[in-house]
């Protein structure tokens, strides 16, 4: 008996568990926890990351530092879109995309490659582009497979096509579209699984948690398309939201996305405060409740989905500094503008620790 309560009392000194001496009350034997400080990257099972912008990298003092700290997964917010890659016909400017890739590798981080095929941001000689059906396809071709090829094995996944859909869940007519037809989606991906066959290519979209009628049409043509043998790997779930959307759809997004077994990736994750866009307003404590219970429901049912299919959780810029929606008085993300955490981190963290889903 002795001995095992000296053996009990070893196991507990070894676990650093036992802190004062004799004449100790039970409540001070017990484990005292530690405050876990650990970052994002640390404590996720899954990759968590932010959109970025490269000259805040390079001009922002302590913005690649927050990076570094707390994330394993980068997207350029801009600097891999088309009209940035190729401001010409055959001509290509990589500086910034070179940049980024490099940042990545020396920080070991994961790329996920954002967008090459868009209505936006187009480059003046694509949009005003004369030319057959065939020859639509072959200048998309050569641009897929010019991007892709140059970071084969360098970024891991791409957002392939972007926005093809409308809320209607009809075709977006796009320029793609009204000079190839539905097919470019399809193309789109068979070049860039060419270029890069290692690749986790994405079909990328927004509305999947506003309107159901788009969720299920999203799910349906990407599905549709995996039945033809289009090798289409993942839905992005793009989740520009604010503290006015229902929690429970939020969650169903989400849920009904990983029902196809694809990969699912939140991919430009923001909750606005101000969706009216009321230039005067200022946050108040209850807003800011209100996004912390939001980001932490989306980490939440992404702890949910089978991990294999998980992508990840990539918000839409760093700090409320950087988003695209400040404009007009806004605090979308998780980081305030001094780059301090907000209650929506602690919202984040809270679901990534907790163990019991
Ligand atoms: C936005 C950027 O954040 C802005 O800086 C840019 O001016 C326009 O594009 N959906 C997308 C992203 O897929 O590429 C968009 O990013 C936001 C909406």
């Amino acid at each position: 008996m002795k001995h095992i309560s000296l053996s009990i009392v070893f196991l507990l000194i070894l676990q650093g568990h036992l802190l004062v001496s004799c004449g100790s009350t039970d409540e001070e034997l017990l484990p005292v926890p530690e405050p876990d400080s650990r970052p994002l990257k640390e404590i996720s099972s899954f990759p968590v990351g932010a959109a970025l912008s490269i000259s805040k990298m390079k001009n922002i003092a302590g913005y690649s530092g927050l990076v570094k700290q707390e994330f394993n997964s980068i997207t350029a917010e801009n600097a891999m879109k088309m009209a940035n890659l190729s401001p010409a016909q055959d001509r290509y400017s990589w500086d910034d995309a070179d940049y980024f890739v490099d940042f990545a590798e020396t920080n070991r981080m994961r790329i996920h490659g954002h967008c090459l095929v868009w209505h936006n941001s187009l480059p003046n000689w694509v949009a005003n582009y004369q030319g057959t059906k065939e020859e639509w396809k072959s200048l998309l071709r050569d641009y897929i497979h010019t991007v892709v090829g140059r970071y084969k094995g360098k970024i891991a996944s791409w957002d392939v096509v972007n926005e093809a859909l409308l809320d209607d869940g009809t075709p977006r007519k796009t320029v793609w579209y009204n000079n190839i037809g539905w097919e470019y989606v399809a193309l789109a991906f068979q070049y860039a699984h060419e270029a890069d066959p290692g690749a986790v290519l994405f079909y990328n979209e927004y509305g999947q948690e506003y309107s159901k009628v788009k969720l299920k049409a999203i799910n349906d043509s990407i599905v549709k398309l995996v039945k033809q043998g289009v090798p289409v790997h993942g839905i992005g779930l793009q989740m520009h939201t604010n503290i006015n959307h229902s929690l429970d759809n939020l969650v169903d997004a989400i849920v009904v996305t990983s029902e196809t077994g694809l990969k699912v990736h939140v991919s430009e994750l923001d909750i606005a405060l101000n969706p009216n866009k009321n230039t005067a307003y200022q946050p108040t404590e209850k807003d800011l409740n209100e996004q912390m219970k939001r980001y932490r429901i989306v980490a939440a049912a992404m702890m949910n989905i089978p991990a294999g299919q998980n992508w990840g959780i990539t918000t839409w810029g760093l700090s409320d500094n950087d988003s695209w929606l400040t404009s007009i008085p806004d605090h979308p993300l998780l980081f305030d503008k001094e780059y301090q955490a907000k209650a929506a981190y602690e919202g984040v963290r809270e679901a990534l620790l907790r163990t019991d889903y």
